[in-house]
């Protein structure tokens, strides 16, 4: 049988034994887009995935087809500056843990934190070549790029010049020479609703805290552009995506960093009780795969940002779940339901007040701030907004 085996699947039974737990695609991929240091291709995993899917024994079969973009696990050398956010995580060490390896584990941690910000991201083979695939993240980036077209003087001299003359980055279209401006979608986050006219606020405001306290713990923020976040219209709800740059020796993240936000300024109660429950062994044991330094950096980190969850639990900073009655003292979850209630209450969640608390010129570094402002601001908002059909 083994001289059947077509040379791709011979490469594909080399890699399983490094891919354990890894998904093999099942059909050709095709090319849906790139970033700035990738091209990133669609690939379907039904079957070929399945057998892998966490949870089954191997050879039995569950059906996983969702829609999956795949990610090669690439040279990190091509592109100018693709380097600059590794730099600063300090001390990583990718012959330990690639950047393939480091993009599975931030989903890892982002699921075991019971957080929706990251989508599944597995080990995948996809025509022969090893990397990750990653669940489509609904909706759009806010980030996008707009021509800005130069006047017609300044087109008219690009026309006379010769190609090794002309700027790099300036193209032409049929109304002249432009170049591609990063631009943000004019939106209204704060009074976004959805289809059926639901305000959609709270999910927003909730998904930017969970994906800081993510990043904060991962270290993933070091290239949390806003080119790296998927914003879904329908739902409010954001993911990020691009996870390759994270981990590191850093354990405090430097202020005033462009892309980095530091600690979450409110989180919602979920979140925050399950970042007090996490037990520091099962973290460690959940990125088990770092180096020694990098892992023991990464639950340092998860200790500043339990520190942080009990400031914030006392400073008004949690918003939804439940909490004591009149300022009762006991967390005692026993009992009845009907019993419970007498005990607890619900606590308001995310709304339009804390977008303001949040948003506010004053107000602490974070995703939402940063997102809000770049959006009002003229000199980055843009003319188009988030598509409907998406
Ligand atoms: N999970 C995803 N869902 C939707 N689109 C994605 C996803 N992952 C990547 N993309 C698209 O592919 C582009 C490049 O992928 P990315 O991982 O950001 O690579 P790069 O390292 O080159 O920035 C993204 O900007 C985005 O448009
Ligand atoms: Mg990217």
């Amino acid at each position: 049988m083994r001289s059947l085996m077509t040379s791709l699947e011979r490469h594909e039974e080399a890699h399983r034994g490094y891919y354990a737990g890894g998904m093999i695609s099942t059909g050709p991929t095709t090319e849906l887009g790139s970033g700035r240091v990738n091209t990133v291709h669609k690939a379907t995993f039904a079957n070929g995935g399945s057998e892998y899917a966490p949870g089954h024994a191997p050879g039995t079969h569950v059906e996983r087809d969702k829609s999956w973009v795949f990610k090669a696990s690439g040279e990190t050398e091509q592109g100018a500056g693709s380097h600059i956010p590794l730099e600063q995580l300090g001390g990583v060490r990718l012959e330990h843990a690639d950047l393939t390896e480091r993009n599975v584990l931030v989903s890892k941690v982002a699921d075991s934190l019971g957080t929706s910000v990251i989508p599944e991201t597995r080990k995948a083979i996809a025509e022969g070549s090893v990397g990750s695939a990653m669940e489509f993240a609904p909706g759009q980036s806010p980030l996008y790029e707009a021509k800005k077209h130069f006047d017609s003087d300044v087109s008219a001299e690009l026309d006379m010049m010769s190609p090794e003359e002309i700027m790099p980055g300036a193209k032409r279209d049929s109304k002249g020479w432009y170049q591609d401006m990063p631009k943000l979608r004019a939106h209204d986050y704060e009074g976004a609703t959805s289809a059926s006219g639901r305000p959609v606020v709270s999910r927003t405001q909730r998904d930017l805290l969970d994906l800081q306290a993510v990043d904060y713990v991962t270290n993933a923020g070091a290239d949390r552009h806003q080119g790296n976040l998927y914003y879904d219209a329908k739902t409010g709800g954001v993911q990020g995506i691009d996870n390759d740059y994270a981990f590191g020796t850093m354990v405090n993240h430097p202020e005033n960093h462009a892309k980095m936000q530091g600690l979450p300024p409110m989180l919602h109660a979920s979140t925050a009780s399950r970042i007090t429950a996490m037990d520091s062994t099962a973290f460690s044991k959940t990125v088990e795969s770092l180096p020694a330094e990098e892992r023991d950096a990464a639950v340092q980190r998860l200790s500043v940002l339990k520190q942080h969850v009990a400031t914030l639990r006392e400073t008004d900073g949690i918003r939804g779940g439940l909490m004591p009655k009149g300022g009762a003292a006991s967390h005692d979850l026993g009992g009845s339901v009907k019993e419970r209630a007498k005990r607890f209450e619900a606590r308001a969640e995310f709304n339009a007040a804390t977008y303001k608390r949040l948003t506010n010129s004053s107000a602490p570094p974070s995703y939402l701030r940063g997102l809000h402002q770049a959006t009002h601001d003229p000199a980055t908002r843009g003319d188009e907004g988030y598509s409907r059909k998406k």
